[in-house]
């Protein structure tokens, strides 16, 4: 028979996202209306280690579904890494009386959760990360508000780098993932989309069509280079060198992954909150919420980091088309 759950923590952890805030309000009040405890627990693993972890009431979570960044704070803990570090985070969770916990976080701390799982605590997972890069679900929070941020960033630069006729190289955050290039590099009209899912290396080819392009009369060539790809200052002295046309390199860096967070992300965040605390109520552990096909939805785990995501290659195709 599922464990009676009289109280919950909740946690922020990885990198931050647009949301997180409006996830951890969610979380909160939906326990508080069910008539269950919440402990809010600082900076991720590493505050559950350090017992950074205290009462949280529904005033607690005022004013907060605007804020970008996470009023938990967040971090990475290379001691929960470790099997003693985990029972160490079980072992806390019991003397504080959590029976449970929500993560909100991306695969990173996924793992972690599966591990607090197998220990005993009821564990649920949320996906908050700009990078879009959980496979089990369509929707990560705090992704519109990056891609947003970045989109009106990649316009400024565009306005000046046009009016110089130069070609311009736009770095945006994805270390491993090209969601936030592709979709920057649809919604500003790049003429180049360099993601670490696709990218070729072959620099000779976006050279020989900045060539091209500005023999047809375009006065300006965006290339949107994902982080995973980088070096897009060293890219860029390259391509003046081999054109002759000026060429300059701005890396759009964590501005991305701040400010105040979108409609959308507030909405997700919103109900998957209330989701993640349901769920758990209903006696689940070791899930994920998600969002496919139109519904929020859940998944095991283990499941969910088994699954693959990739680029779909009709949107990749249309991009490229657009371009010309
Ligand atoms: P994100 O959640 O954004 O992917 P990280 O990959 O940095 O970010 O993971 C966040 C934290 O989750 C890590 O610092 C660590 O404390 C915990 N974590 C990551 N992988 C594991 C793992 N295999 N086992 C236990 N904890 C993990
Ligand atoms: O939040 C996701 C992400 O922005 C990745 O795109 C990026 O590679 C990573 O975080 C960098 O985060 P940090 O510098 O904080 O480790």
């Amino acid at each position: 028979m599922a464990k009676e759950i009289k109280t919950i923590g909740v946690l922020t952890s990885g990198g931050d996202a647009p949301g997180m805030n409006a996830a951890i309000r969610a979380v909160v009040r939906t326990a508080i209306a069910r008539g269950v405890k919440v402990k809010g627990i600082k900076k991720g693993y590493q505050g559950l280690l350090n017992e950074e972890i205290s009462d949280m009431e529904a005033r607690h979570v005022s004013d907060m579904i605007q804020l970008g960044g996470t009023v938990l704070g967040t971090a990475r803990c290379m001691e929960f890494m470790t099997p003693e570090g985990q029972q160490k985070g079980a072992d806390i969770c019991r003397e504080y009386g959590i029976d449970g916990i929500v993560v909100i976080g991306g695969d990173g701390t996924y793992r972690g959760a599966q591990k607090l799982s197998a220990l005993g605590i009821n564990t649920i997972a949320i996906p908050g990360t700009i990078d879009l890069d959980i496979a089990c679900t369509d929707y990560t929070i705090g992704f519109d508000t990056a891609v947003n941020t970045a989109m009106q960033a990649i316009d400024k630069v565009k306005d000046t780098s046009a009016s110089h006729e130069r070609c311009s190289i736009i770095e945006v955050m994805g270390r491993d993932a090209g969601y936030i290039a592709l979709w920057c590099g649809i919604a500003n009209g790049a003429e180049d989309i360099l993601i670490p899912e696709k990218y070729d290396y072959n620099e000779q080819s976006i050279i020989n069509s900045i060539i091209n392009n500005r023999r047809r009369g375009k006065t300006h060539h965006l290339i949107i280079n994902a982080e995973g790809i980088g070096h897009s200052t060293s890219m860029a002295k390259r391509i003046e060198a081999a054109t002759g046309i000026e060429t300059r390199a701005t890396i759009l860096g964590y501005m991305q992954r701040g400010g105040t967070p979108t409609a959308k992300d507030r909405y997700f965040a919103s109900i998957m909150g209330a989701y993640a605390v349901d769920i758990m109520l209903a006696g689940k552990t070791n899930r994920t919420v998600g969002y496919r096909h139109g519904e929020f939805v859940d998944y095991d785990i283990d499941e969910a980091l088994q699954m693959k995501k990739e680029i779909d290659p009709y949107q990749y195709e249309v991009s490229s088309l657009l371009s010309i």
